[in-house]
């Protein structure tokens, strides 16, 4: 039985995106242990229904809880922790972390001229968390959002840049372009590895954003307020394992290209519903 402290945080998306947010955490908190799961196998989640997205959070967050023995959890995904943050923080018995406040925070303390952009999935724009997690700031800012569908199905492609993926930015990105921004969020955790086209898009006078190096200092914070952070005297690095319902050679390979090379091997996780 494993002592709490060494108990792995618990992370998910439906892919390839919370791999951003991985990133910043292993950076940041090397020795902590760390399970990931990509849920490929269902990907995109951005057009789907709210209580579908919403099942299969409850789905992967209830494994990594009972399976896993995680800690923590970090909803590594704008469109699951929009429509389920609220209920997976009142049911699980371990912490869980969001995305979508952290962005917000990032977002607020770049801008000058108190005009921000936000862009997520269709789930995550239409949801509204995004107008809500602002106003709870009480911050005086003019927000202008936009979903991007087909972004995610780019970047699980491999395709993050050429032609195809600069007409679609330019189509999707011109308003929010035209309404004088000068810092855009990108609000779902696939979007950074398409900074280079968004910013060919955007001009380099609108800084780019994103949740997962504050994400990552939440997570931090949390760990060390729950008291449950692996111990500083431990000198072994984290093990960290990587999960997919898809197809697992793809995520290890793509996966390892995004991520870096703590991912050297995936393994499959079972879905229990499509
Ligand atoms: N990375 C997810 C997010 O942050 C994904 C999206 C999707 O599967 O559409 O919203």
């Amino acid at each position: 039985m494993k002592m709490i402290n060494d108990r792995p945080i618990g992370m998910f998306d439906s892919g390839f995106g919370g791999l951003t947010v991985a990133r910043a955490l292993i950076d940041m908190m090397p020795r902590e242990n760390l399970v990931y799961i990509g849920d490929t196998g269902r990907y995109p989640y951005g057009n789907k229904s709210a209580s579908d997205v919403r099942n299969y959070a409850l789905e992967i967050a209830t494994s990594l809880v009972h399976d896993f023995n995680v800690k923590m959890i970090v909803v590594a995904c704008n469109t699951a922790a929009s429509v389920a943050l609220k209920e997976l923080q009142q049911t699980l018995p371990v912490p869980v972390i969001g995305v979508i406040e952290p962005g917000v925070r990032a977002l607020l303390r770049v801008t000058r001229n108190k005009k921000v952009g936000v862009i997520g999935t269709v789930g995550t724009i239409s949801s509204g968390a995004y107008d809500q997690a602002i106003s709870a700031t009480k911050a005086q800012v003019k927000l202008t959002s936009a979903a991007c569908p087909g972004f995610v199905e780019f970047v699980e492609r491999d395709q993050i840049t050429g032609d195809e993926v600069l007409t679609l930015a330019e189509k999707l990105l011109g308003p929010i372009r035209d309404s004088g921004v000068d810092t855009l969020l990108l609000g779902c955790t696939h979007y950074p590895y398409l900074s280079f086209v968004i910013s060919q898009v955007m001009g380099q006078d609108v800084a780019l954003v994103n949740s997962a190096d504050e994400t990552a200092l939440v997570v931090q914070e949390s760990l060390l307020k729950n008291n449950i952070a692996r111990s500083v005297s431990s000198s072994s690095k984290g093990e960290h394992e990587f999960y997919s319902s898809g197809d697992v050679q793809q995520f290890a390979e793509l996966g390892r290209r995004f991520l870096g090379p703590e991912l050297s091997a995936a393994k499959y996780w079972q879905t229990k519903s499509n």
